[in-house]
This record gives structure tokens, C-alpha cells and sequence, in this order.
């Protein structure tokens, strides 16, 4: 268990996402609709960054073949739906695994992350 400083809670405004790195992790925060979220920014599908993915119902949906990630928890709402029938194909290429999310913290005006010991 490590708390991390990451970034300034000024640096992440509403709708704002910023990718750090801590040990060889790249880690996504986001801030959306004024909650702060740090998940993995590798896909556990095949491994592609989620940078540029949509936020939909509370999860982020991969912009390659389109998973869905429960942005608290990480959960699998959908898995590899996209492109339709090759979709279910690539989905079987990896099996389903769940999205890591850090525990976040704010003091100071600073973000800080929990991120474990690779
Ligand atoms: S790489 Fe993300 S769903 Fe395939």
C-alpha cells in the first residue's frame, strides 16, 4: 500500500481525464460529473490504451472493441461487443477480466493514489 501524489485536484476539472504513470502502471484519472475515478488504462481485452474511451452509464466503453468498465469498481459490464459478430470472436481471445481501479484520495488540494507494488 502506497498513497501516491499524483496530480494537483485543480489539474482535473469537470469532465477532464490525465494519464500518469506510477511504477510501470499508466493510470487513468478521470473526473466525471465532479467525482474522481483512477482505473488502469490498459484494457484487459488486448491490452490497448482506454484514454479515448466514451464514458456511458457510469462506465468507461473501450474505443476498440468497445468493453464496458464500471468506473467504482472496475466490474465488466460488456464484454468485447464490437465490431458485431467478430466481436464475440476477438472476445474470446482474451477471457473476461475485470478493469483494476486505485483507491483516491484528495488532501491539500493534491490527488493521491493507491496503487499496489507491481
Ligand atoms: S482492446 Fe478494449 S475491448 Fe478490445
Amino acid at each position: 500500500m502506497a498513497w501516491t501524489k499524483v496530480l494537483t485536484v485543480d489539474a482535473l476539472a469537470a469532465g477532464a481525464r490525465e494519464v500518469v504513470k506510477v511504477g510501470d502502471r499508466k493510470i487513468l484519472l478521470l473526473n466525471h460529473e465532479n467525482k474522481l475515478y483512477a482505473v488502469d488504462n490498459t484494457c484487459p481485452h488486448l491490452k490497448l490504451s482506454l484514454t479515448k474511451g466514451k464514458i456511458e452509464n457510469g462506465a468507461i466503453v473501450c474505443s476498440f472493441h468497445r468493453s464496458a468498465f464500471d468506473l467504482s469498481n472496475g466490474e465488466v459490464k460488456t464484454w468485447c461487443p464490437f465490431p458485431p459478430v467478430v466481436g464475440k470472436l476477438l472476445g474470446k481471445v482474451s477471457p473476461e477480466k475485470t478493469l483494476p481501479v486505485y483507491p483516491l484520495k484528495v488532501e491539500e488540494g493534491n490527488i493521491l493514489i493507491d496503487v499496489p507494488a507491481a
